[in-house]
């Protein structure tokens, strides 16, 4: 039996200069896709997954989202006063219980292998999950949890994966994939961002990652990779042979919301799921598409 996987780390240092104004006083993790933060999506994913430790990698300009997951006592209060129960609830999910949320800070920007190794000390010995939030899931199963459920078979480390256009591979973590089954493929070698015509393969990792503790002697010696950063995929390659290491086809629809499109898709897709929302939303989708096309 595989380790259970008790922590998670979210990497959530970035400046999103890509949402400015949006982002300009607001962390780009506050952003909502309808009408929750994609923080929020994050930590109730990785709850869904028997996470138990939260460890938020911050940075200056951050703090609002420490303020989100805490109680907000005054609005509690006047929310019960008015009997809004759906808005208790509602509030009521987004607080984690003392303890169970731990913050540290990445004081320079030099890339997410080493926003990943500023939490080493919160994770410690154990295999650990990471989420980046700008990735947003849209499955029937949470992501983090097939991941968790499949690990339980595999044991070691596991990164999710999509097929993307070879014209993308320059965006993402690329695997070089040995045995393959259709929905794991035994990872044989990693490649951060290769050119489309480098590139080993077109199964990209989406920022879902369960690791080994390992991971931090890698990533401590500081090397630089693409875009002289300390990049996570390096560290990860070291880890390739030392344990089982495989790529999961998930379940589900992964949105870049880090990238404008992505962000308006998701919100699209996310209110079209919802059951309170889907029948209202429908029609006006369509009637905004029927006047701007
Ligand atoms: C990071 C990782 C990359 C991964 C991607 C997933 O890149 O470095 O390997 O594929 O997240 O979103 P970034 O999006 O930070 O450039």
């Amino acid at each position: 039996m595989a380790e259970r996987v008790r922590k998670a780390v979210f990497p959530i240092g970035g400046l999103g200069t890509r949402f400015l104004p949006a982002t300009k006083a607001m962390p780009k993790e506050m952003l909502p896709v309808v009408d929750k933060p994609l923080i929020q999506y994050a930590v109730e994913e990785a709850l869904a997954a028997g996470i138990e430790t939260f460890v938020f990698v911050t940075s200056r300009g951050k703090s609002l989202i420490e303020d989100h997951f805490d109680r907000g006592i005054e609005l509690e209060a006047t929310l019960e006063r008015r009997a809004k129960t759906k808005e208790l609830a509602d509030i009521a999910a987004t607080v984690l219980k003392p303890g169970q949320i731990v913050f540290t800070r990445q004081q320079e920007a030099m890339g997410l292998g080493h926003a990943v190794w500023c939490a080493r000390e919160v994770v410690g010995d154990e295999p650990f999950a990471i989420l980046l939030p700008d990735d947003l899931v849209l499955a029937k199963t949470p992501c983090l949890r097939q991941m968790v459920d499949a690990r339980a078979a595999t044991g070691g480390n596991l990164v999710a994966v999509i097929d993307v256009p070879r014209a993308h591979t320059n965006r993402y973590g690329i695997l070089d994939i040995g045995k393959d089954d259709g929905r794991l493929a035994e990872v044989r070698g990693l490649v951060e961002k290769p050119e489309p015509a480098k590139a080993p393969s077109t199964l990209s990792i989406i920022g879902r990652y369960i690791l080994e503790p390992a991971i931090f002697t890698h990533l401590a010696r500081f090397e630089r990779g693409a875009g002289n950063e300390i990049q996570l995929t390096d560290a990860m390659a070291k880890m390739i042979g030392t344990a089982p290491f495989h790529g999961l086809r998930f379940e589900g629809r992964r949105f870049d919301c880090g990238d404008k499109v992505g962000f308006v898709e998701a919100n699209v897709a996310f209110a079209l799921a919802r059951a309170d929302l889907r029948d209202q939303v429908r029609p006006a989708v369509e009637s905004v598409l029927k006047t701007h096309s």
